[in-house]
């Protein structure tokens, strides 16, 4: 059966949060009060109780791609032992697994990740420069997240691609840097509108959309459009001369909630309808998943029937930036 919500959207798309922590602490990410508010180790879901939950979502909805996200989730404990059987479900129903990460940790992880069947990876890199990558991140780590992207694109996945997050007065003169890294390299850079989540500093000065930011990028290159796939979020363009490509994310200006096919999970196990989705509309899986009476079944049924609390589209900006405690940290990118 496909999981459809009332709109008709087929949801075949499942990220997971894998924990609240992260090793960086970005502005636009990490409220300083979520930090002191650090999350006990049984209010995460357990490797069974996600492995549970993956083999409904593919067994049951079909689901074709499972993404772990964070926090940082390179950061949870003893990663293989979920790795390890994540793969063996991924070998009997074939779905796409990728994952996002910092980066920080990536260069003694990369082979682990090609190890289980990682298709695709995702590292977030907002400045090229080490005096503003450490004002952005709070992390001097910069030349080794470098070398990391470096070792990754050559290690084979079937996809790599560089977040970048634009904030105007930030990082927005490095734009051009951050093509000419991506022509350089070969690799795949995409500049992510930046959204307002509780008490991460957004506002409208702040704010530069994918097109003012593509303006920038054509005063130098040329850049092809290419087709996307279904589903895909954002569009990704040719740089002519290069290898690589440049993308544009404009989940703010022109948001692409029509073609939503996503799920996601928090560490804590809310099941999250949509990014800006309020808090009272989460289905707890958790609690579900802790009461040994309740079988896959009754889950699966309770996520079927929660699908008709997704909504069309997000929250218009202005709502959105009044949503209370709804941080990246706790339901992962
Ligand atoms: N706006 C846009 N993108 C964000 N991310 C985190 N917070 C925001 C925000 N406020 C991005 C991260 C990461 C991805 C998971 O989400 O940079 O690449």
């Amino acid at each position: 059966m496909m999981l459809q919500d009332s709109f008709g959207r087929i949801h075949d798309y499942l990220r997971i949060s894998l924990t609240d922590r992260c090793n960086l602490n970005c502005i636009y990410c990490n409220p300083h009060s979520s930090q002191t508010n650090k999350l006990k180790r049984e209010e995460e879901l357990s490797y069974e109780e996600l492995l549970r939950l993956v083999n409904i979502f593919v067994e049951r909805f079909g689901f074709k791609k499972v993404r772990l996200t964070g926090g940082e989730p390179l950061l949870r404990k003893e990663l293989t032992n979920f790795l390890s059987p994540l793969f063996d479900l991924k070998k009997r129903f074939g779905f796409q697994l990728g994952i996002t990460t910092n980066g920080i940790l990536l260069n003694r992880n990369v082979d682990m990740l090609k190890r289980y069947g990682f298709d695709h990876l995702n590292i977030s890199l907002d400045s090229l420069n080490s005096r503003s990558f450490e004002r952005i991140t709070g992390s001097n780590k910069l030349n080794d997240l470098i070398s990391a992207i470096e070792n990754a694109a050559h290690s084979g996945f079937q996809s790599l691609k560089i977040n970048t997050v634009i904030i105007r007065n930030v990082n927005d003169y490095e734009i051009l840097d951050f093509v000419r890294f991506a022509a350089e390299q070969n690799l795949n850079v995409r500049f992510i509108e930046f959204m307002p989540f509780s008490n991460n500093g957004w506002n409208e000065s702040s704010f530069i959309s994918s097109n003012e930011i593509k303006e920038i990028v054509e005063t130098v290159y040329k850049i092809e459009k290419l087709s996307s796939p279904p589903n895909v979020v954002g569009t990704d363009y040719s740089i002519t001369g290069s290898k690589g490509k440049v993308g544009f994310i404009s989940s703010m200006s022109d948001h692409f909630c029509a073609e939503c096919n996503r799920l996601r999970i928090t560490s804590t196990g809310k099941l999250k309808l949509c990014l800006f989705s309020s808090i009272g509309e989460d289905l707890d899986l958790k609690l579900l998943l802790r009461d040994k009476s309740i079988p896959d079944d009754c889950i699966s049924e309770k996520v079927v029937a929660s699908m008709s609390n997704k909504k069309f589209k997000h929250p218009e900006i202005i709502e959105l930036r009044k949503l209370e405690k709804n941080n990246m940290l706790s339901i992962g990118g």
